[in-house]
């Protein structure tokens, strides 16, 4: 049924308007919901009210604006992808309202301020001319592999073709969102302006098109003639030269497959879907471009893989909501000014994160001035190439570093609201700390610990107020880890939570709430992990075999790497916590600690399992002649690897569940994925078991139990759960 003329005018999607110039104003702002997003429904009603505009004499141009506060349009509404039973007709009518757009004979202008991502930059790819706002929220992307999709509204053909192969197929890989002026100077908007000039500048540019006095030239044709000026872009210029020759592309095209399979292990089938799409596109022509995007965008909705990272998202998106505790008239305490202890790895990173993410005061506090300098230093590490790369100017950095104070006595502590602590692993240092920082601090000032592992009940133990101790686990690098693992006592005043969940949010990190345990939930879990490494280490297996199988399954590194990096003295303290805390269960081979006595420490002193002189970083091999076995090492099937250590996270997982330091399967999910790198396209540890259902998983932890001991004993919640045929997700 057609829409009245005022229904085409004004529906819950838009609203339309005429200026005196001719110039029809579309203005996306969706009554019902937070955000702006591509749908069937406002599909429908866009193409309705096309119609009339293009059959009306008195409209000449057209420009789509929104009238969402930093959003112009976020993306497909994602319910809808999952609903769809045939999600390649879903594309196609997609793919079909874009090239109605596109095709208009009345120049379209898409003006945009805020998010614009995936479908939102698919319409504007599809429209004559593109201008963006300098707004920090304005951020253009095409994120849909992150979703375990590709774009399917015409983006893996539109963009290429405005901004080159190179450059879309990076955008679509990576997911990497732009900020406008990267993305002027990419070629993917014609033009950027200050927030308040948006409409104005976006008219005046429509009713320039339609009269011919502006030539649409933009894109990638602009982008050539740009190139062309300067001399530092004749290799950017060949790039782009190389693509239009077949021979070039294929090249290109055989690159990035070569690249993206290194990365994704053919994991992640959206990668080489993204790369089939945009090849087709430019070989065999839009049309039949457009058919295949439709075509694969319509078998990846319906992978295992695409799910798991779809509620992943979902996960993400109800933590960032999430205030961190029950009782919604909780809130934060306000935090005006925030101080660390102890300046070194993390603490540098947390001075970094709280000055130029939540952009607040930060003091750090260290043992003499050496060290002082060195947390200066470190930040300004970060920053630095940052603005080499241009993604924050010097005016940004100095902003940064100008919220940051230190000191060595603990002077202006009077102000502070929020300390975290992050000096050396050690329990009663830390306990002395705590009472330091009582001593200078406001009542209720909160005090949260970045310990990895020692319980916050025992540290708060000789507090006066261990009502405002809690744990803030940040991960390495803090700078780049999206994690933070907040760790609440029975003690903690449920307030104080809620201020560091927020205080976390707004330092730009995605917050779990843990109960109080030794090594709360990521760190126990991560233990058992590696120590599993261990152990195959000491019946012989070799260490780059060990690593390449846990890649291949998904992880970032493999446990030897990591272990490389967190360093083995670390990693042999928290073992040694945890095995007091849980017994045998947590035991390491005796191989670990001839390793360690050797004086290998990992990365930092350039001795571990791998040996770091040269670039390539090699399997330190001498480290073999520590062990009974010597250099002869023994094959293990890569599945056999990737199952042992695996399992041992996930029953370790379900025990921290059954115990209750873990609220929900979620969290524990987030927290795998987030802070350890689990790989996501298995949703999390429990996902993961759900996968494989408990019966399987049990019988798999029984098999190893009968050849390696009680280390895998499953977790009787997992074996009620086998015998119940429960699982962990409910939907
Ligand atoms: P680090 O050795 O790099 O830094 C510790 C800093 O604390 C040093 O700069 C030292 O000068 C300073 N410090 C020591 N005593 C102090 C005192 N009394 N007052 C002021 N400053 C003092 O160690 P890192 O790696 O930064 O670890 C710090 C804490 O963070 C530890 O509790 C560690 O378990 C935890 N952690 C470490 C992670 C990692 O990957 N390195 C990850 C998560 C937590």
């Amino acid at each position: 049924m057609m829409a009245t003329a005022s229904e085409q005018m004004n529906n819950r999607f838009f609203s339309v308007s005429v200026d005196g110039d001719g110039v029809a104003l579309i203005t996306l702002d969706d009554r019902d919901e937070a955000v702006n997003t591509i749908s069937t429904d406002l599909g429908e009603k866009l193409l309705d009210s096309w119609k009339t505009l293009q059959s009306d004499p008195a409209v000449t141009s057209i420009v789509f604006a929104s009238g969402k506060k930093d959003v112009f349009v976020a993306g497909a509404k994602i319910e809808m992808l999952q609903q769809a039973e045939d999600a390649t007709a879903l594309a196609q009518s997609g793919q079909r309202i874009f090239d109605e757009l596109a095709a208009s004979p009345k120049p379209v202008v898409a003006a945009m301020d805020g998010a614009t991502l995936g479908g939102g930059l698919e319409l504007a790819l599809a429209c004559t001319y593109r201008i963006a706002t300098d707004n920090p929220k304005t951020k253009l992307g095409l994120p849909e592999t992150q979703l375990g999709l590709i774009p399917g509204a015409g983006g893996t053909q539109r963009l290429p073709r405005v901004v080159g192969a190179q450059a879309a197929l990076d955008l679509i890989l990576t997911a990497r969102q732009l900020k406008a002026s990267r993305a002027l100077k990419m070629g993917l908007v014609d033009e950027v302006v200050p927030a308040p000039l948006l409409l104005q500048v976006a008219k005046a540019r429509a009713a320039e098109l339609a009269n011919g006095r502006r030539p649409p030239i933009h894109g990638r044709q602009a982008r050539m003639a740009k190139l062309k000026k300067g001399k530092a872009n004749q290799k950017l210029l060949m790039a782009l030269a190389l693509e239009d020759n077949p021979v070039g592309r294929r090249l290109l095209f055989r690159q990035a497959e070569k690249a993206a399979y290194a990365k994704s292990r053919g994991n992640y089938p959206a990668i080489p879907a993204a790369i089939e799409a945009v090849r087709a596109g430019l070989d065999e022509g839009m049309e039949k471009g457009l058919a295949k995007e439709a075509a694969l965008f319509g078998g990846l909705v319906h992978t295992d893989v695409s799910k798991q990272l779809i509620r992943i998202f979902f996960a993400q998106t109800a933590l960032k909501k999430d205030s961190g505790v029950d009782d919604p008239s909780v809130k934060p305490r306000k935090v005006n000014e925030l101080a660390v202890i102890g300046g070194g790895l993390m603490g540098g990173g947390i001075a970094y994160v709280t000055a130029a993410n939540a952009k607040l005061p930060v003091r750090v506090q260290e043992k003499d001035d050496s060290a002082l300098g060195r947390a200066f230093a470190h930040v300004r590490s970060v920053l630095d190439p940052r603005v080499k790369r241009r993604s924050i100017t010097r005016i940004d950095r100095e902003a940064v570093m100008g919220r940051i104070t230190g000191g060595t006595r603990y002077e202006g502590f009077g102000n502070v609201d929020l300390v975290v602590e992050a000096v050396f692993e050690d329990l009663e240092l830390k306990r002395q700390v705590i009472r330091q920082v009582e001593a200078v601090t406001k009542e209720d000032c909160v005090f949260a610990s970045n310990t990895s592992t020692l319980p916050i009940t025992k540290l708060a133990e000789g507090a006066k107020r261990p009502w405002n101790v809690v744990g803030m686990h940040y991960f390495s690098p803090v700078e780049k880890m999206p994690l933070l693992e907040v760790i609440r006592t029975k003690q903690t005043a449920p307030e104080v939570v809620a201020t560091a969940v927020a205080q976390g949010k707004a330092q730009g990190k995605t917050v779990i709430v843990v109960e109080d345990g030794p090594g709360f939930y990521t760190t126990r879990i991560l233990s058992p992990y590696g120590s599993e490494a261990a152990w195959l280490l000491s019946e012989g297996a070799d260490i780059a075999a060990v690593d390449r199988a846990l890649v291949d399954w998904g992880f970032p590194v493999g446990p030897f790497m990591l272990l490389d990096e967190v360093g083995l003295d670390v990693a042999q303290k928290v073992s040694g916590t945890l095995l007091e805390a849980f017994g045998d269960r947590m035991a390491q081979p005796e191989a670990l600690r001839k390793v360690l006595e050797d004086g290998r420490l990992g990365r930092k002193n350039g001795r571990g399992f791998y040996s770091y002189g040269s670039k390539k970083k090699p399997v330190d091999e001498t480290l073999y002649d520590l062990l009974p076995e010597g250099r002869k090492r023994r094959g293990f099937p890569a599945e056999e690897i990737q199952q042992r250590l695996s399992l041992r996270l996930c029953n370790e997982a379900a025990l921290c569940l059954q115990e209750g330091i873990l609220h929900s399967p979620r969290d524990g999910d987030i927290g795998a994925v987030f802070g350890l790198g689990f790989p996501p396209f298995r949703g999390g540890p429990f996902r993961w078991m759900d996968t494989l259902g408990a019966v399987e998983v049990v019988r798999r932890l029984r098999a190893f139990e009968d050849r390696h001991g009680a280390r895998f004993k499953p977790a009787q919640l997992l074996v009620d759960m086998a015998r119940k045929g429960e699982r962990f997700h409910h939907d």
